[in-house]
């Protein structure tokens, strides 16, 4: 018997210490550690489908091994199918994370329904009763003949039920409802939470079924986060969206089987999900007339590009103290582009509020709009437009220069396809040819682009 030892968790990040303390040493949020024992897990790992006693494996050479090219099951989403990395792949788990109410549960029922009409699938649902699940069903006009339901939460029964019929595909909604006979802590808290999805895990791993989680993410409270579980997973998707827009996206974290960041765009309608495939068009709002203090960019997620507008608002302070706010941008980047502006272009916005904002609530993680931000900023500071056919990417460097980005070609054709007339890119990334249609400007430092804008409009 394995002697009894305590942990202590973080519901926030999963991160564990071997003793209590006030903060988590990991992601440093307050309050968030809890305990849990890892004796109880011993019995379990025996007790469960003989695992303890499978032969040990031998060592193979890599050379051996047949790089396989993974088989791929469509979900019907073709958008859901590109975070994925092509489709679900056998023996994989997947955790979905996001917010109450934003959609997990709709995304999943339509894939399941359409899967379920090529290969077995089962719907385990642990917070809504079947009726519910088969209303919800009905109003999204879904086939419900192909959709097998269990409506439980006790995890060895599930397991039984898994054993026996054997789908290939399981969707757990949600895993903080699940509970295992083998630990006594409650539903939804880290023990249970961890020891499920490591049995369910195991299954999938054992030749089992693909095995999709749906965990939600809890602000505050008892329950544990679905962050507890991205290691143990090999794919972790997230489910995001700002409650005051209908459009969701779900974006890779972490992708055994796949590129991360990749960006799946969704729009929520009375009937469901319904894939937006030309997201573009979505990320910028398309004004009458140019206006001052806007800049489209383009932008990647993932191995897509995407043009996106940067909004920036600059006022006089009525504190001593001007703010500066950024929406789906670093802060810190701001700051840095700011001074640059300063020291560079002899622009000053010292005594100016600054507000900075990505459109549609995209996040934008990378350095290539930084030379966007830069030109809304002095477009918003002037009153003055950029012309509304530009579009305009770069790093910017602290010496002032204009550095290039990642795949600018593909930027560029992305902007040419979106029917833009001109782009100001860095230099270094400037083709020979450039795509039909659209005009390159290049530029290598910011003094340049800003008086490339002052001629060119
Ligand atoms: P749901 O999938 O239940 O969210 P989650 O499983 O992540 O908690 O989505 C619930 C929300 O979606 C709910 O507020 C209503 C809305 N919705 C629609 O707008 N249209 C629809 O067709 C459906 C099924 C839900
Ligand atoms: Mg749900």
């Amino acid at each position: 018997m394995a002697r009894e030892k305590s942990v202590f968790a973080c519901r926030e990040c999963g991160g564990e210490t071997p003793r209590w303390q006030g903060q988590c040493p990991h992601c440093q949020a307050w309050n968030t550690l809890v305990e849990f024992r890892t004796q109880g897990t011993k019995p379990s790992r025996q007790g469960h489908a003989g695992l303890a006693l499978a032969p040990a494996a031998a060592i193979r050479h890599l050379a051996d091994v047949e790089a396989e090219s993974w088989q791929r099951w469509p979900s019907g989403l073709a958008e859901f199918d590109r975070v994925l990395g092509g489709g679900f792949v056998p023996g994989s788990v997947v955790l979905l994370g996001g917010d109450p109410g934003i959609g997990k549960s709709t995304l999943l029922l339509q894939a399941l329904a359409y899967m379920g009409e090529t290969c077995p699938v089962l719907y385990v649902t642990g917070e809504e009763s079947a009726e519910q699940v088969a209303e919800r069903a009905r109003r999204l006009q879904l086939s419900r003949a192909a959709l097998a339901l269990l409506a439980e939460t006790r995890l060895e029964s599930i397991l039984e039920v898994v054993a026996r019929h054997a789908p290939q595909l399981v969707v757990i909604d949600s895993i903080q409802t699940l509970y295992s006979d083998a630990l006594e802590a409650a539903p939804g808290s880290v023990s249970q939470v961890r020891e499920c999805a490591a049995r369910l895990t195991r299954m999938a791993k054992a030749g089992g079924p693909v095995v999709v989680l749906v965990g939600h993410v809890t602000k505050e409270g008892t329950l544990a986060g679905p962050r507890v579980l991205e290691h143990m997973v090999d794919t972790v998707l997230y489910f995001e969206g700002d409650g005051s827009s209908s459009y969701r996206l779900v974006r890779a974290i972490k992708n055994r089987f796949g590129a991360v960041n990749e960006l799946g765009v969704f729009g929520m309608t009375e009937s469901g999900l319904r894939e937006v495939s030309n997201p573009s068009a979505l990320f910028l709002s398309r004004h009458a007339n140019p206006v001052p203090g806007s800049c489209t960019t383009v932008t990647l997620e993932g191995s897509r590009p995407l043009a996106v507008e940067i909004q920036a608002l600059l006022d006089d302070s009525a504190s001593g103290i001007p703010r500066r706010l950024t929406v789906g941008l670093e802060q810190n980047r701001l700051a840095l582009l700011l001074a640059v502006l300063h020291r560079h272009g002899g622009i000053s916005c010292g005594s100016q509020d600054v507000f900075v904002n990505a459109v549609a609530g995209v996040r934008i993680a990378e350095p290539a709009a930084d030379l966007a931000i830069l030109l809304a900023l002095v477009s918003s500071l002037r009153n003055r437009p950029l012309p509304s056919d530009w579009v305009v990417f770069g790093e910017v460097g602290l010496a002032g220069e204009v550095r290039p980005v990642q795949r600018g070609q593909e930027r560029l054709r992305e902007a040419a396809k979106l029917g833009f007339g001109v782009a100001l890119m860095p230099r270094a990334n400037a083709p020979r040819q450039a795509p039909e249609g659209i005009r390159v400007l290049p530029v290598e430092r910011v003094e340049e682009a800003i008086q490339s804008w002052r001629e060119g409009s």
